[in-house]
């Protein structure tokens, strides 16, 4: 939400908003009419390398099929949909307890094993932006991880609030869940939706974490997002 504002300001300012920008934004009209003045728009690369569609749903539901295959159940389930707006996806509505977050959940010894979890998932997938607030608690149920749309970049993107397991060995549970994916290779859906090079980096990471088997710890300490809730 912040990005849109923050693109809105740029345009009133005069900056050109390409197509990747619209997209990234949810710019729709100007998406559409930059696209309808230019159809192979669609296919093209922005400055990351990514088409604009990329950005539209895909790595939601990307990261709803790999909690999937990982056996985590950490996202709700996500499934694509046309909106009024074209192509996008939408999320099962989960009844957390919203006065609980990932700073308030890891008060409570109880949640450890699931944030550590969410923690793993957030190395794996390269998630860009873990917030607290994204830690949903359902209670006698568990707890999701919302918000999953800046994920599965190619480049090191991390940025996370959760790096209070640092040094910590990984669970063998939770190790042996990734070794299986890697192993059985990524669900079709789920490599439908990443590129190449996504897919490399995805295993490379998840490689890395298994060799390692302990959470890392941020040494820039800029590894945040903002806000940090
Ligand atoms: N599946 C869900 N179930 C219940 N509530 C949700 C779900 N997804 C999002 N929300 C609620 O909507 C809020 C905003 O969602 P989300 O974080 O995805 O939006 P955003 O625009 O990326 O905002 P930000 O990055 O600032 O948190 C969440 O903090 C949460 O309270
Ligand atoms: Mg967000």
């Amino acid at each position: 939400m912040a990005t849109n504002k923050v693109g809105r300001i740029r345009q009133v300012m005069g900056a050109v908003v390409d197509v990747h920008a619209a997209a990234r934004l949810g710019m729709f009209e100007k998406l559409q009419q930059l696209v309808s003045s230019d159809p192979n728009l669609v296919h093209a690369r922005g400055g990351d390398g990514q088409t604009p569609l990329h950005f539209a749903s895909t790595v939601e539901i990307a990261a709803y099929l790999l909690s999937e295959a990982l056996g985590w159940g950490l996202v709700p389930a996500t499934a694509p949909r046309a909106g009024p707006y074209g192509e996008g996806s939408l999320q099962l509505f989960v009844p957390a307890d919203f006065r609980q977050h990932y700073f308030t959940l890891l008060e409570q010894a109880e949640h450890r094993e699931a944030l550590q979890r969410i923690c793993l998932f957030d190395l794996v997938v390269n998630n860009a932006d873990r917030k607290s607030g994204h830690c949903l608690y359902v209670p006698d149920d568990r707890i999701y991880a919302i918000d999953n749309g800046l994920t599965f970049h190619a480049e090191s993107k991390l940025r996370t609030v959760i790096w209070d397991f640092g040094e910590e060995p990984i669970a063998a549970a939770l190790l042996d869940d990734v070794r299986r994916v890697l192993d059985n290779g990524l669900p079709p859906a789920l490599a439908d939706l990443l590129d190449p090079d996504e897919q490399r980096a995805l295993k490379r990471r998840a490689r890395g974490l298994l060799r390692s088997g302990r959470f890392p710890v941020d040494q820039s300490g800029l590894r945040y997002p903002w806000p940090l809730i």
